[in-house]
């Protein structure tokens, strides 16, 4: 898990953040930037460069290694209190709050600017970039491909993604995006994984998720990852998050991911709700009249 870094912001001095930039910069290059060309990257004098590196490996945010040169890379906490800064400078944010989600691919923390936003880290390519690289020779590093830039351009993805969607389709309202962080509005409720429908509920708020799910199709996505776990439900109705994996309507595997989403959700009412869902409700067919932008109501696909 990678620690929270918020708390270190207010101790940092601006030449910190040059040599955390300086260490990004030649993390370009290769996944281990050598000591000598810090002053460069960072535009800090040689002791500067010493002076910093000091202060970032003690708090956690880069990483030394010697092998054939005396090398450093940023660690995850660094890129963090790269974008965190950002944000902050750029008047995004202006608090930092309690974790609202904890994944294997992201954690989501509470921020405030007037009011309460969440902030998601893309932590994409992280586990298994550290498997695959641990024992390799960090000379040879022609291929390399880093996690800052899958996490990146995770973000970048689903932001772009939450722009073109938003307001036409329920999902959170995208605020702003640096490096692999994004900033969207705080939803209310909980996720429907969590929330136990009242009868006469049921139907209606399955096919409020499916209409979301032809709208989303009507303006050029597939989620690609739908499920209980990527939906809240409010007093207000539902809200469809977690786009970074969506794909395009003209994506060669597009029905197929349509065809899935709805099997997830459909599969999870039924199972659910077992008394509530009509057998004759087919995902397939529900997914076939969405491609045909005939979607009117669940059952009426029956
Ligand atoms: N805008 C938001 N408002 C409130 N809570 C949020 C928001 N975005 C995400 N969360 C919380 O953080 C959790 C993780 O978010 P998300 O699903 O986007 O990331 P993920 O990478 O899929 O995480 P996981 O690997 O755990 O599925 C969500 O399940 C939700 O509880
Ligand atoms: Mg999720």
């Amino acid at each position: 898990m990678v620690r929270n870094v918020a708390g270190l912001l207010p101790e940092l001095e601006e030449e910190d953040f040059y040599l955390l930039s300086g260490v990004e910069q030649g993390m370009r290059f290769s996944e281990w930037v050598q000591r000598e060309k810090l002053p460069k990257f960072s535009s800090l004098t040689e002791e500067e460069v010493d002076y910093r590196l000091e202060r970032c490996l003690k708090r956690g945010l880069v990483e030394k290694k010697t092998i054939q040169y005396e090398g450093y890379t940023l660690q995850f906490e660094g890129y963090d209190i790269l974008a965190l800064r950002a944000l902050v400078e750029q008047d995004t944010i202006s608090e930092f709050g309690s974790p609202l989600g904890v994944g294997k691919e992201s954690d989501v923390y509470e921020v405030r600017s007037y009011k309460p936003l969440a902030l998601k880290y893309h932590r994409e390519g992280y586990t298994n970039f550290r498997e695959v690289h641990k024992e390799r020779d960090y000379t040879s590093d022609n291929d390399h491909v880093s996690w800052m830039y899958t996490a990146r351009k995770a973000a970048e993805r689903e932001h772009g993604i939450l722009e073109e969607l938003y307001p036409d389709v329920s999902v959170p309202r995208p605020i702003g995006q640096n490096r692999h962080a994004i900033v969207m509005e705080k939803m209310d409720g909980v996720e429907l994984s969590q929330t136990r429908l009242e009868d006469e509920q049921i139907l209606g708020v399955l096919d409020l998720l499916v209409s979301e799910i032809a709208r989303a199709y009507e303006h050029g996505y597939v989620h690609a990852d739908m499920s209980e776990y990527n939906v809240f439900v409010s007093e207000d109705g539902i809200k469809i998050f977690d786009w970074p994996q969506a794909v395009p309507t003209d994506h060669e595997n597009a029905s197929e991911f349509l065809r899935r989403d709805l099997t997830n959700i459909i599969g999870y009412f039924r199972r659910k709700y077992p008394q509530h869902i009509p057998d004759d409700i087919e995902s397939d067919d529900v997914a076939e009249s969405i491609a045909a932008n005939s979607f009117e109501t669940v059952t009426d696909t029956v």
